[in-house]
């Protein structure tokens, strides 16, 4: 990437972002005593219960007196409590310098259009992950959350980190030409920028509801070159012409989403599809797939993490989703060992 924002930053802001980010290892290490203490105490897939809030108060009740479970919470909450605080004090450490990188008016191939009365879903609304103000809380929330949340916090705990996921999920489509994609929720444009390194040929189109989190990928785009269409409109309906692409994609979008609203986008990127096109929806592993209780340590964490949607997302058969809006030779499925992301691709018929 060339011309891009330079994100260095003072040493106590930097100190503190990899101080939570490294909060997220020690979790890490936790959930492994927690998932012992757990099994020692006679709980497994024999006699956890199916249903997630009886099986949640099982194990509470197990793990009352487990010194490994209440610091792994406490330290979840923690960090949850303070990513946004310190992200948001990182920035203004280095407001000098960032500030006229950020406002500078972007100039370039790239255009950000935002239409006038688009009805925002009340669900986007959600302070998702905590985040103090949600998606648009702050003034340089694009440049807050793709920065200094995303790559330097969030992004590290993923497995294989996030950046290599993103091209792994690009790199399911099934073709290796496309002339028109979009990105669904394209956010900061990070899945965008690997879908534009799959496909350099294609015109690229990103959409979002958050004005913030595309005033940064204008900027992105704008310093690299890229020609980026980018629309401030909802997922499940984008006012765009029908028939107008050939790859309608997303990266971990579907899970913000409750399951009405997932079913809307799928209905609406078949009305975008040309005939033959393909969609290509990446997101987290569905439960089914995950033993009692990797499901339980997930779901109390979706929790703590304000994933209002995660549940009805995990449980959601998106196979089944995609054809009953007209898909067909729809494939669900997992990559790598951690079967994450999730794949679901499917095409529009001729
Ligand atoms: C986890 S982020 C996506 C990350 C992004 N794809 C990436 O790779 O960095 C989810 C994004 O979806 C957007 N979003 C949520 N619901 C939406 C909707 N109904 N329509 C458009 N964007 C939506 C949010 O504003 C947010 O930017």
């Amino acid at each position: 990437m060339r011309n891009e924002v330079n994100t260095n930053l003072r040493q106590q802001g930097r100190a503190e972002l990899s101080f939570v980010a490294d909060l997220g290892l020690v979790g890490g290490h936790l959930k492994r005593i927690v998932r012992h203490d757990i099994e020692a105490r006679g709980l497994n897939a024999e006699t956890l219960a199916e249903d997630l809030d009886e099986r949640d108060q099982q194990i509470e009740t197990a793990l009352q007196d487990s010194r490994a479970y209440h610091n792994y919470r406490m330290l979840h909450r923690w960090g949850l409590g303070n990513l946004t605080r310190v992200a948001f004090d990182a920035f203004e450490q280095n407001r000098a310098e960032l500030e006229p990188q950020l406002k500078r008016p972007t100039s370039g191939p790239a255009t950000l259009t935002v239409a006038e009365n688009v009805k925002i879903p009340k669900y986007w609304y959600n302070w998702f992950h905590n985040t103090t103000g949600g998606w648009d809380g702050h003034q340089y929330m694009g440049f807050i959350h793709g920065e200094l949340i995303h790559r330097r916090v969030v992004g590290t705990t993923f497995p294989g980190g996030i950046f290599k996921q993103r091209a792994d999920a690009a790199a399911q489509a099934p073709r290796s030409n496309y002339k028109r994609i979009l990105d669904m929720g394209c956010a900061t444009g990070h899945y965008t920028q690997a879908l534009a390194k799959q496909f350099p040929h294609a015109e690229i189109w990103g959409t979002d509801c958050s004005i913030r989190e595309l005033e940064y990928a204008l900027l992105v785009a704008n310093n690299n070159g890229w020609a980026w269409h980018l629309h401030r409109v909802p997922n499940e309906d984008t006012g765009f012409e029908s028939q107008h692409f050939d790859l309608v994609t997303s990266y971990i979008l579907l899970h913000e989403l409750p399951a009405d609203a997932i079913r809307a986008t799928f209905r609406e990127a078949f009305r975008l599809l040309e005939p033959g096109g393909d969609m290509l929806m990446s997101d987290v592993t569905r439960y089914w797939e995950m033993d009692p209780i990797a499901v339980w340590l997930q779901d109390s964490a979706a929790k703590r993490e304000v994933e209002p949607f995660w549940r009805e997302s995990a449980t959601l058969d998106l196979k089944r989703a995609a054809e009953e809006v007209g898909f067909v030779d729809v494939e669900s499925y997992g990559i790598g060992a951690t079967k994450y992301p999730w794949i679901t691709r499917g095409r529009k018929p001729r």
